[in-house]
């Protein structure tokens, strides 16, 4: 990782946990049990990487990160929702999550499901009124739709259902990738997105590009995630390693090999900065970002 995003992202991860704390429901606050849950679950852990993508992809089209803060909230309260249910005994059955207990093994199963439903809605209420984003309304509807369409049955849900429906079954490399793309990369798309939609006066090709480059990552940010599964260790991830396995999940080491994924993870790569062309210095920090993300350890 290079120094200037190193130093970047320590600006950013600071400024998004007070951000998001803010926006939080205090822990004290009725109904007791499930505003500490939302705040188990979101705060103390994360790597912060879709609200990074939306302050680098605000800084790489000259946008404060002052006004990004809604929009980098809202796709991490999403992130968290979809994480907590993904670890829900009726899907992923996972008692570990950012090196802690997970949502309804800390609380229990209603109070997990109760929290990520009401981390979905926060997110949404950020985008509709937000008192620190100065977009103007047709912006922030035009943000609502992205996100909703992000998040909903053509988006991270629809591929999570497809990722439930395929457990013991060999998807085609297609399939796969389109799996990948909903569950995970539509949700990445929408971090680029919602900084390009707080610019009223974007230049279309800026805009574009900036989206291609963002499925790019997207993909390989799951090709990644199903590497790390594999090679890495539980204590690394803070979540349990080998669980694809032991859920018979598709995933790129599964179809292609480790090394076969690697090498579209590196690809993919390649062709996140080709989009990047049109842009100069000011999007050096989304080229860092991507090479982050398949350089990861967790
Ligand atoms: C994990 O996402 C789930 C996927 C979509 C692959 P992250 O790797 O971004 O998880 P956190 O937010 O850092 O815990
Ligand atoms: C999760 O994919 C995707 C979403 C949460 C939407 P995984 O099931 O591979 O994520 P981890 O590995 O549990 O973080
Ligand atoms: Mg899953
Ligand atoms: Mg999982
Ligand atoms: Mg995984």
């Amino acid at each position: 990782m290079s120094n200037a995003l190193k130093e970047y992202l320590v600006y950013c991860q600071s400024r998004v946990e007070k951000a998001l704390e803010e926006r939080l429901p205090s822990g004290q606050l009725l109904p007791q049990k499930l505003h500490q849950a939302m705040r188990y679950s979101v705060l103390d852990g994360g790597k912060r990487m879709r609200p990074m993508l939306t302050y680098c992809t605000g800084m790489a089209l000259g946008i404060a990160p002052e006004v990004l803060d809604g929009p980098a909230c809202a796709v991490e309260f999403i992130h968290v929702y979809s994480l907590i249910h993904d670890d829900l005994p009726a899907m992923d059955d996972d008692d570990l999550r950012r090196g802690k207990a997970t949502c309804h093994v800390a609380f229990d199963e209603a109070t997990a499901i109760l929290a990520g439903d009401a981390l979905q809605t926060l997110a949404f209420e950020i985008l509709a009124h937000d008192p620190s984003m100065t977009t103007t309304p047709e912006g922030r509807l035009k943000m609502i739709i992205a996100l909703a369409k992000a998040s909903g049955s053509q988006g991270m849900v629809g591929g999570q259902a497809i990722d439930l429906q395929s457990v013991g079954t060999r998807l085609n490399l297609p399939e796969l990738e389109n799996m990948h793309i909903h569950k995970t990369g539509a949700l990445i798309r929408a971090s680029v997105n919602l900084a390009t939609l707080a610019k009223a006066d974007i230049d279309p090709v800026a805009a574009t590009k900036l989206d291609h480059y963002a499925k790019c990552i997207g993909l390989s940010f799951q090709v990644k995630d199903d590497i790390l599964d594999e090679e890495s260790d539980t204590a690394t991830l803070g979540k349990t390693q080998g669980k694809d396995k032991d859920n018979d999940k598709p995933t790129y080491p599964a179809l292609l090999g480790l090394a076969g994924a690697k090498q579209k993870a590196q690809e993919l790569h390649e062709k996140a900065l080709d989009s990047l062309s049109v842009f100069g210095k000011e999007a050096d920090l989304l080229r860092d970002l991507s090479l982050y993300i398949i350089q990861r350890t967790h």
